[in-house]
This record gives C-alpha cells, structure tokens and sequence, in this order.
C-alpha cells in the first residue's frame, strides 16, 4: 500500500455534470458554478466542451461561459475538444488545458465522436500537436475502460491499446474513465495497471460515474496503487448523453470527506463545496446527489 499524501482533483461538474441537462442551464449559471467551485478550493476545473452543438446542445454556450470566469492564476481550467474545429473555437478562449476524448470500445467510439479509434487518433494528433506548440497542456480522455453499454466487458489489453496510441501523438496524461459505473475495484485496478505500461503514477486519473455505487470503492484501490489525481463531479451530477442510462460521476463532496477522513490533504473546503453544491442543485431543481452533502447539510439543519 502506499497511499498518497495528497490528492489532486479535477471538478468535471460544469462539463461532463451538465451536459446531460435536458433543460437548458443559463451561462450565468454555469459561470457562476465555476467560480463557486474556485472559491471552494478546486485548483482543476473542465469548464465546458467545443463540440458539435447538435450533438451536444448544451455545450453550445461554451465560449459564453469560458469568456464570461473570472479567472483566478492558480487554476486550471479546462476544456474538451473532438477535433480541429473544437480546438480552433477553443483556443480563442484560452483553457489552460484541452482534453481529446478517446474510448476503449469501438461501438462506443462510433456512438460519441462517430469515428473508429483509428479515426479518432488520426484526428486527435494535429489537436495534440497544436496545443503543444502554443504552450497548452493535453490530456486524454479515455472512455469505457472497465465496461461499454454496447460491448460489455472491456479487456485492459485494450485499455493499454488506447494508452498506447494516446501516449504515441504527445499526449501528456489519461483519464481512465468508467464510463458506466460497472467496475468493480479489481477491475478498475487491471484498467489502471494497463494505463500504467504507458504513462507514469503522475499522470493518469481516475474518473469514476457512479452508476452502480461503487466510484468510492473505486478510488480507494486506485489510491492504494499510489494514484493520486481524480476526477468527481459535485453533487454527484452528470451523465455521458451516449451511454444511456449513466449516472453521474462521483460526487466531489463524497471523494472529498472520504480523503480527509483518511487524512490526506486536497486543499478543498468541504463545507463551501457543499454550499456550491446545494446551490446548484437548487438551480437544477432537484435533491443533491452527494450522501455527504445529505449528511451535512440535514445535520446543519439540525
Ligand atoms: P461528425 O458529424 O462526424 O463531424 O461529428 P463532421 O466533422 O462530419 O461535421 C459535421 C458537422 O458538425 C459540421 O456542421 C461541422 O461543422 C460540425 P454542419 O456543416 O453540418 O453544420 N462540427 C462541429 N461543430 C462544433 N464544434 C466542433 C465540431 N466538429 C464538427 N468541434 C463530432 C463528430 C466529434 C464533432 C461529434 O461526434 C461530437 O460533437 N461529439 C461530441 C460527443 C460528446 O461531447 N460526448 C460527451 C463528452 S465525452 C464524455 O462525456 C466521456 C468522458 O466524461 C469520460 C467518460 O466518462 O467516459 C470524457
Ligand atoms: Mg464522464
């Protein structure tokens, strides 16, 4: 075992919490999440995506709400992009950081950028070597690593495949992404293992839907392999719009009160997370989906 000190996490809520909103979300909203997340201590925040707005209309307002941050020097912030198109929109918008999205199942490939893996690597490489070269970190983003709502069960051969073809084109870090929430932490850890063959304990994550109720126990092995950055969504918000039936991440409140209950640090002031959360929540019109957050906010009541 060798748990980490610290723990780096990536808030995926503005992004990946709410582009699966039927409703639409106002940009001011979304805007005022983000600095509400800042103000709670998150050091990453993935604000939004330069997607097709067919595909995804609620991403539509990206640049509204990438414009509209008060931006603070030590966070990063970042942002999807598919392709050149994305990346062109996007970096008029300065993200600190762009993150092309890969999957470990063809299907799911087809489903969510309507290209092979292949395909999808072909066109990932002139995004990769453009941020690069203007200074912008990269990461990648791969989907479906324990389980496809399509495929099934996803081997980690294939797993270390995607890796390998990430790390090929200059990527600099992966999200090992369970999509659907169906892993288990034995099977979280072969997917880890496989990311691990190409990319060092510094530069993969954890990103776990909680589908199934297992993301915590997820990060708890993945933190016993000695990884160290995740990826949780507050109040538990989210879902991929092309994996029907998918929860959100886990909640950043959850992950938070589980690291400092194990006493290692995130810098995150869990009770203003939990405010932000709430907030949100009450946007939205619906109960927070973080147990922490329950928790907390049913003792202050009390
Ligand atoms: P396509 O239809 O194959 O693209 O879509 P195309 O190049 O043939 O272009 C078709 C049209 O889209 C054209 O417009 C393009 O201009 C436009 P038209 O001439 O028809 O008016 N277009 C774009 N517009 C805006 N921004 C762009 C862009 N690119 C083309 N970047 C594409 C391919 C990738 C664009 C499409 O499939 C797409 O947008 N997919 C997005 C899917 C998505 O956002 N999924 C959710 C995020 S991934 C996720 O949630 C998983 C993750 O959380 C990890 C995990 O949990 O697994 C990251
Ligand atoms: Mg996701």
């Amino acid at each position: 075992m060798k748990l980490p000190y610290l723990v780096q996490l990536v808030e995926v809520g503005p992004r990946d919490g709410l582009q699966n909103e039927k409703q639409p979300v106002p940009a001011a909203t979304k805007i005022e999440l983000v600095q509400r997340l800042q103000a709670a201590g998150l050091k990453e925040i993935e604000v939004t995506s330069y997607v097709s707005p067919k595909w995804v209309p609620q991403m539509a307002d990206n640049h509204a709400v990438m414009s509209g941050i008060a931006r603070v020097d030590d966070v990063r912030y970042s942002v999807l992009t598919p392709n050149l198109k994305g990346y062109e929109a996007a970096v008029a918008d300065k993200p600190d950081e762009i993150v092309v999205f890969g999957a470990a199942s063809e299907a799911f490939s087809q489903k969510n950028i309507n290209c092979s893996i292949a395909e999808s690597i072909e066109r990932f490489a002139p995004v990769v070597q453009a941020a690069l070269a203007a200074g912008i970190a990269v990461r990648g983003a791969m989907s479906c690593t324990v389980g496809c709502p399509y495929e099934g069960e996803i081997s980690p051969e294939r797993v270390g495949y995607l890796a390998g073809l990430m790390k090929g084109i200059g990527v600099q870090r992966v999200d090992v992404a369970d999509t659907i929430g169906v892993g288990t932490p034995r099977k979280v850890q072969a997917a880890m293992e496989a990311a691990l063959k190409h990319f060092d304990i510094d530069h993969v994550s954890g990103h776990f839907h909680d589908t199934y109720g297992q993301a915590l126990s997820n990060t708890l092995a993945a933190l016993e392999m000695g990884v160290w950055n995740f990826q949780s969504s507050v109040a538990g918000l989210g879902g991929c719009p092309y994996a029907k039936g998918a929860t959100g991440n886990v909640a950043t409140e959850d992950v938070v009160y589980l690291l400092h209950g194990m006493g290692i640090d995130t810098g995150i002031d869990l009770d203003a997370l939990v405010d932000a959360g709430a907030w949100i929540s009450e946007q939205l019109g619906r109960p927070t989906g973080s147990r922490v957050a329950r928790a907390l906010l049913a003792k202050r009541a009390g």
